[in-house]
């Protein structure tokens, strides 16, 4: 197999909507501003001119700025090489594959339930394509199913990592529930981080209630929208 993996872009319709949208409303703009009151069509050139550049910058984030931030949220695991680890919502796999190349004797399992409206192209067939392109696919099991109901026994895993996953959850509850099914299959003495740019706080408010020793990063404005990352542990009893 040749080529290179594809990790698609994320929230795909709209992107797509905010770039078609953004240059209609500018040139609407533009060429409504003899028929139309100027502060109607002022408010359609810069808001056109903002979903524009949003489109952009979150065609960056996905395709360069999340694989930057990713691979210093792996580095920053340390990871020793034999962990068990999970991605939660692994998508393509950007996550999945940074975190298997540094788990040569372990095994990294990603999870999903493959939505294309969250990621395009989105499959396990892609994942696995990725992972064969990335010479990793010993090394990664890929498993369909929903976080809210991890199908994993309690304290499997030394390592849990997440990215733009857990968001994608309709309600708080649903949230809570798939954050205590993390803490759940964590092992005692294991770590995760979880990078979100919505609803971290909670996150790391449901961790801590779970036990775990929790931190927040800072907002991280290399991705847009910018993002953060709740990195925790679980005490050995
Ligand atoms: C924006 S994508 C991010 C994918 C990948 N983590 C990355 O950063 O490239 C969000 C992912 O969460 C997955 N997802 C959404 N709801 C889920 C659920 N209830 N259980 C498992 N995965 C879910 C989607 O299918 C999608 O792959």
């Amino acid at each position: 197999m040749q080529g290179k993996p594809r990790f698609g872009i994320d929230a795909p319709t709209l992107v797509l909507g905010f770039a078609i949208g953004g240059p209609l409303l500018v040139v609407l703009g533009c060429t409504a501003n003899r028929i139309l009151p100027p502060a109607l069509t002022g408010t359609m050139i810069a808001t056109g001119a903002i979903m524009a550049a949003e489109a952009i910058l979150m065609t960056l984030s996905s395709l360069y700025g999340k694989r930057i931030l990713l691979r210093r949220m792996v580095d920053s695991l340390a990871l020793r090489g034999d962990e068990q680890a999970l991605d939660v919502g692994c998508g393509r796999g950007m996550l999945l594959l940074e975190t298997a190349g540094h788990l040569p004797r372990g095994r990294t399992t990603g999870l999903d339930l493959w939505s294309t409206r969250d990621q395009s192209g989105n499959a396990a067939e892609a994942t696995a394509r990725n992972a064969e392109l990335a010479g990793l696919r010993e090394r990664v099991q890929i498993d369909t199913g929903d976080m809210r109901q991890l199908p994993y026994a309690d304290a499997s895993f030394d390592v849990i990592v997440s990215s733009l996953a857990i968001h994608n959850l309709p309600t708080e509850t649903d949230r809570e529930q798939a954050v205590r099914e993390i803490a759940r299959v964590l092992k005692p003495g294991g770590r995760l981080a979880l990078l979100d740019f919505r609803h971290t706080a909670h996150y790391a408010q449901t961790l801590r209630e779970a036990g775990l020793d929790v931190q927040r990063s800072w907002p991280l404005f290399l991705m847009f929208p910018w993002v953060w990352i709740v990195r925790g542990s679980k005490a050995r009893p």
